[in-house]
């Protein structure tokens, strides 16, 4: 297999075997992020810790976005020891409070374009390439533009916060929302018309008192609703080619337990719009939250991406990296109990951290998605989007267009819900209400 022929027989079968990035990187993946700029959420351990290694190794410089400062600090220190092609450098991330998230977008847009401004100057033209203080590559931020984000940060098994609220919502779904649509002006390579817009469903135009609440993707709703129209749109000068190409990608570590998920939105008047909080238990909160993931890429890329009316040729993926052995069972399995996890190590249930990256960091760097999101991709079209060991491509009928989930990196169908459009409109949203943004940009 071309590119990543390593990549799902590493991540494939429920990935007992121990192995860094390094060892499952393949050959020709050398380079391949080389000036790009990236964003990690929760970098400091498991998966996102993980795909750091792995774009440093390809050449990227890699913003660790994270809560913990000491943490991050030292998860850095860590990797920078390692001598890795690339850079990276801490940035404090609070995906629970909008504040921070505010702050942190806003530091970002300062730091990239004093990047771009001094490397428009005569004294900075020549430094295209090298490192500045600190490790960073000045090349990654000379553009002035993100390349990849990430949104990997997440909990599980979570109590609620003090007033009740469900902080898998709020972290896994509603702040990654919030950085996203902020980031996305820094991603986004041209400005293009505004997307087409849904019809509000006829559920979600009955608004009682306290609001009407509509239901998850019925299938039904997935029938009648009018998925993304319009030409597939690309960037001016954006290449098909490898290093992440000329467009923005968003990566949202999803999972499959978003096939659990059940989605119902209240909606009604400004202001009375929400998620229904309708489940009490940690499962079925954390599923909601993968569900919303999926459905948020769904959205993200029919607004801004190649397809579907998109504005700025981005590329939106949501991906499921496996069961992984990572410190996400915290909050369900205290520090002095996670020995129950030792017996279940050899049965091959786990994967590592590194192998549970590797799907997230194909999805970030790899070629494939450029040429399946490339305008001239046919439905169903393989074009360079390779599948894992099993042999199987696209399936015939798939869109033009990047895959919208993958596991193993290859596509995988995500639930009904999470292929609602309609659905995915409507989270869009009442998301948007909730963090307090316009539903469109450039509303
Ligand atoms: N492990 C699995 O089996 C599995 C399976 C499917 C999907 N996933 C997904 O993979 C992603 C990474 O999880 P993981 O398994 O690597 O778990 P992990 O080791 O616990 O890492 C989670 C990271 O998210 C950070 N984080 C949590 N809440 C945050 C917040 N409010 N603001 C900023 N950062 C926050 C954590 O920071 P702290 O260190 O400060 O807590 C940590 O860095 C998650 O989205 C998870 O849902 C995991």
């Amino acid at each position: 297999m071309p590119a990543k022929a390593g990549v799902a027989q590493a991540a494939g079968g429920g990935g007992s075997s121990s192995s860094s990035s390094s060892s499952s990187r393949g050959a020709g993946d050398a380079g391949l992020m080389e000036g790009k700029y990236c964003i990690v959420t929760g970098a400091n351990s498991g998966i996102g810790f993980e795909v750091t290694r792995g774009l440093m190794e390809r050449g990227a410089h890699v913003v660790m976005a994270c809560r913990n400062t000491a943490a991050c600090e030292a998860a850095a220190e860590r990797l920078r020891a390692e001598g890795l092609p690339g850079s990276c450098a801490c940035r404090r991330l609070d995906l629970e409070d909008n504040a921070s998230i505010r702050a942190f977008a806003a530091h970002q847009a300062d730091e990239l374009a004093a990047a771009a401004k001094a490397a428009q100057s005569p004294s900075g033209r020549g430094r295209a390439g090298s490192r500045a203080a600190g490790g960073t590559s000045a090349a990654a931020t000379s553009r002035g533009r993100i390349d990849v984000l990430v949104n990997n940060a997440g909990v599980m098994g979570v109590s609620p916060a003090p007033d009740g609220t469900d902080r898998h919502l709020t972290a896994n779904h509603l702040g990654p929302y919030l950085l996203t649509r902020l980031l996305l002006p820094h991603m986004t390579a041209v400005a293009v018309a505004p997307p087409q817009q849904l019809q509000p469903p006829a559920a979600a135009q009955v608004a009682g008192a306290g609001g009407a609440v509509s239901g998850t993707g019925s299938p039904a709703a997935a029938a009648t609703a009018t998925a993304s129209g319009g030409p597939a749109v690309a960037a001016p000068g954006v290449a098909a080619a490898g290093g992440g190409g000329g467009r923005g990608r968003v990566v949202n570590v999803a999972s499959r337990a978003h096939y659990a998920g059940r989605l119902a939105l209240v909606t009604g008047p400004p202001g009375s719009e929400g998620i229904a909080n309708d489940t009490k238990h940690w499962w079925w909160q954390y599923a909601r939250s993968k569900l919303c993931n999926v459905l948020f890429t769904a959205e993200l890329q029919r607004r801004y991406g190649s397809s579907g009316g998109g504005r700025g040729g981005i590329i939106a993926t949501a991906v499921s990296p496996g069961l992984v052995d990572t410190g996400i069972f915290r909050y369900l399995l205290p520090e002095w109990a996670q020995w129950l996890k030792v017996p279940l190590r050899p049965l091959g249930l786990f994967r590592t951290p590194a192998q549970g990256a590797e799907v997230v960091i194909y999805a970030a760097s790899s070629p494939d998605l450029d040429l399946a999101a490339a305008p001239s991709a046919p439905p169903g079209s393989a074009a360079g989007f390779t599948a894992g060991s099993g042999g199987a491509t696209r399936r015939p009928t798939a869109p033009a267009g990047p895959p919208l989930f993958l596991h193993d990196c290859r596509e995988m169908q995500p639930s009904a819900a999470a292929r609602d459009p309609r659905l995915a409109a409507d989270l869009w949203r009442v998301s948007a209400a909730l963090v307090g943004l316009p539903e469109d940009d450039q509303a």
